[in-house]
């Protein structure tokens, strides 16, 4: 049993008025501008879900104010990293083909960046370029240029400063980003269409980091390979390693949210798992959970799951059907070490009400899919790449640290790759690669982040079919992610 402070969540509105945004604009001709719809619904204590933007006419314009700010929690206040001083970033809903513009401006003390976290968009320029950066009181535009074979799904955006981001996204910098095809349009007429961000920030009255003096690794000198001190990295050692996690998981910013207003559509929500180090296994307690999609799209029909587990930055795409009673989204905090056992109490997601949609039956037969298989027999692949993981207290790929100015893998545009990613280390490590999906060998499918347990070894392939130019692959465990456990890939 639970006992969490609930709060009602009508949002079932976002995804009405996105349609309606939606047919309006597609009515007329009238000059692009993307509709802002503010997602209304004030429950006791003033706090807002975030807003959403979407696309109109192909395209979408969105300022982010990256700042500190005190938002609303449980009836008080408490200090956030915020985009436009909400707990969470406009969720940004858009279409394969649109083009996007972000402004991005910094009103921290520190460097940040923007990543659009699974979008197959050019990493080059002011686009999706894990290189550049902001500076304190700078401002950037940045702008993406969605391909029309993206496909549709859950993604995110987050901050990519390198030493920089677990604290940056942990302390709340994360939206949704929502790419929608035909199959949302079906689904619309038979589900909601909620955003669930979670995340498990430190709660506290202040910025923890410029509030602690003292360097968190300075004892360890001996310890470390030369960049434990990442400066304001703000936490030791030993928790860089396990990686940093707050006391609960908040969704939407909130203990647990009740999805209301749903006048009897089945219960669909896209969860993003937008904590900085945090694995977490998701269970519903009604009925039945189907799953629509990975982090790496939509499966090629709902598939009925007795749970869910995301890695730090994975997403997923779930209906919740409820029983007679209702039913709660729960969720189990895995630690990344080791076999991965639960580390904390049982903590409420999100609560189903019983008069929400029960029949499944109403959902689409089959669902719009990446219908390519990069591990059929005609596939010829270009290059076989060993990716090793090592170290414990501080782990690498192949050994190496990140290094900006080095090219750590270099591959052809046009080209199939096999990697076969060998984890040596005691810890599972969610390995990311930014621009392209990974198709998994095996029963995980597409994916844009491959979970490698501790001591296997898990075999991916990558299609190299667009764009040229510098970008990433890195640890998920943003912790490992600042302190090196990234590699740059040159695609040419
Ligand atoms: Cu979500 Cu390079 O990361
Ligand atoms: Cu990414
Ligand atoms: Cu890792």
């Amino acid at each position: 049993m639970i006992v969490n402070k609930k709060i009602a969540l009508p949002i079932a509105v976002i995804g009405a008025s996105a349609a309606l945004v939606l047919s309006a604009c597609s009515s007329q001709d009238a000059a692009s501008t993307s509709a802002t719809t503010s997602a209304t619904l004030q429950h006791s204590t003033g706090q807002l879900d975030a807003p959403v933007i979407v696309s109109a006419n192909g395209t979408l314009e969105s300022t982010l104010t990256a700042q500190e700010s005190q938002i609303p929690y449980n009836g008080s206040t408490r200090w956030a990293m915020t985009y436009n001083g909400k707990v969470n970033g406009p969720t940004l809903r858009v279409r394969p083909g649109d083009k996007v513009t972000v402004h991005l401006i910094n009103k921290l003390n520190e460097p940040t960046s923007l990543h659009t976290h699974g979008l197959h968009v050019s990493p080059k320029g002011k686009s999706d370029n894990p290189f550049a950066i902001v500076e304190p009181g700078q401002s950037y535009t940045y702008q993406y240029s969605i391909p029309v074979n993206q496909r549709a799904g859950t993604y995110w955006y987050h901050p990519h400063p390198h030493g920089l981001t677990a604290e940056q996204v942990s302390s709340g910098l994360s939206g949704a980003i929502i790419v929608e095809d035909n199959t949302d349009d079906a689904l619309a007429k038979v589900s909601t269409d909620r955003v669930l961000v979670v995340t498990d920030p430190a709660i506290v009255q202040t910025n923890p980091v410029s509030s602690s003096s003292s360097s968190s690794s300075g004892g360890m000198g001996g310890m470390d390979m030369g960049n434990m001190n990442m400066g304001s990295s703000g936490v030791d050692m030993m928790t860089q390693m396990r990686g940093r996690t707050g006391p609960k998981l908040l969704t939407n910013g909130l203990d647990g949210v009740v999805l209301t207003g749903s006048n009897g559509k089945l219960e669909r929500v896209h969860i993003v798992n937008a904590t900085s180090s945090t694995r977490i296994r998701f269970t519903f307690t009604g009925d039945s959970m189907m799953q629509l999609a990975t982090s790496g799209g939509r499966l090629q029909r709902a598939k009925k799951v007795s749970g869910i587990e995301l890695a730090p930055g994975e997403r997923s795409e779930v209906v919740l059907i409820p029983n007679s009673s209702g039913g709660e989204l729960q969720a189990q905090r895995l630690s990344n070490e080791g076999n991965g056992g639960q580390t904390g109490a049982v903590e409420l997601i999100a609560e189903v009400e019983a008069s929400a949609g029960s029949d499944a039956a109403t959902l689409p037969a089959t669902l719009t899919s990446d219908k390519r298989d990069l591990f059929a027999k005609d596939v010829t692949v270009a290059k076989t790449r060993v990716i090793t993981l090592i170290g414990h207290m501080n782990p690498t790929i192949d050994g190496k640290l990140f290094d900006p100015s080095m090219v750590n893998i270099t591959a052809k545009k046009g080209t199939v790759e096999e990697w076969v990613i060998e984890n040596t280390t005691p810890m599972r490590h969610p390995i990311h690669l930014h621009t392209w999906g990974l198709q998994v060998q095996g029963t995980q499918g597409w994916q844009d982040i491959v979970d490698v347990p501790a001591h296997s070894t898990a075999v991916v392939r990558v299609e190299f079919d667009d764009f040229t130019g510098k970008t990433v692959l890195h640890c998920h465990i943003l912790d490992h992610e600042d302190t090196g456990m990234m590699a740059v890939i040159k695609v040419v």
